[in-house]
């Protein structure tokens, strides 16, 4: 069991950049279930992330571009039911906020209506800027994103490594200033060099949230499927599992399957 977290009052915005004031990482995963979440907070977990990776994790798509706001609604619905502590963000899905204010409003007052999540995350710096302005404008809280966005990779072509280039460095530290500027209350950081990670988290009074980008970080996220090894094919660098749930499940699936081909399950005492 953790040792944090005996505190156990509902984990807010405010709360977030005071653990960064005193120094004490946030912890992040994502959940996009009832059970799963309920675990996850329960074991004492800062921020609870519905991803829309689960585009990827349970619907099985390749990238997180196809997810619909309605889908993350009902992700974010089961999330928010099971959790009494971490603060609950939804993330607002690819096409529901970019190209236009009014929208971005529209897509993040049904999220917080209809989950009753905490607040929302965005992608994006500079071009989204009249949308963070307007969302936080209706008092809705926005955790931004900056590095590998994932709703981007059409444009990158490449899950490599970004900001290793001077120019797009100049460009992330810029825009993490602005996100600032605006009033998001964290940054997610995704797969950047953790020298930039570092400037970043020091130079701003909001805390940065790492994927990928390094120990500087406020703290750090992983999605959940991930660390547990239930997926067997994704494996970056910066992936540690913590368990190895494709085995545990396949053995007590095929276990199960035996029992029941043998007439071993179930037994008198299984039965009425
Ligand atoms: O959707 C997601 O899971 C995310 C994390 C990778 C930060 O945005």
């Amino acid at each position: 069991m953790s040792t944090y977290n005996e505190d156990n009052r509902k984990v807010t915005t405010h709360r977030l950049i005071e653990m960064k004031q005193r120094r004490e990482k946030i912890a992040m995963l994502t959940a996009y279930d009832y059970s799963m979440a309920s675990i996850i907070d329960r074991a004492g977990m800062d921020v609870i992330l519905v991803g829309d990776s689960a585009s990827n994790v349970m619907a099985g798509n390749i990238t997180t571009l196809p997810i619909t706001l309605d889908q993350m609604i009902y992700h974010g619905k089961s999330v928010v039911k099971a959790v009494r502590r971490a603060l609950v963000v939804v993330d607002l899905p690819f096409g529901t906020y970019q190209g236009n204010s009014k929208e971005a409003l529209n897509s993040a007052i049904r999220v917080m209506k209809e989950t009753h999540a905490d607040c929302i995350k965005m992608e994006g710096g500079a071009e989204i800027r009249e949308s963070i302005e307007r969302v936080l404008c209706a008092g809705i809280p926005i955790m931004g994103h900056l590095g590998l966005t994932p709703q981007s990779i059409n444009k990158f072509g490449t899950y490599a490594v970004r900001a290793r280039d001077e120019n797009e460095a100049k460009k992330l530290v810029e825009d993490a200033h602005l996100l600032e500027e605006l009033g998001c209350f964290a940054i997610v950081l995704e797969k950047i060099p953790a020298l930039l990670t570092k400037q970043v988290s020091e130079e701003l009074a909001i805390p940065t949230i790492s994927i990928g980008a390094g120990p500087y970080a406020d703290g750090q996220v992983l999605v959940v499927h991930d660390m547990l090894g239930i997926n067997k094919e994704f494996s970056p660098r910066f992936l540690r599992r913590y368990a190895n749930l494709y085995e545990t499940i396949t053995e007590a699936v095929s276990h199960y399957i035996d029992d029941v081909k043998g007439q071993h399950f179930p037994n008198e005492q299984e039965s009425y």
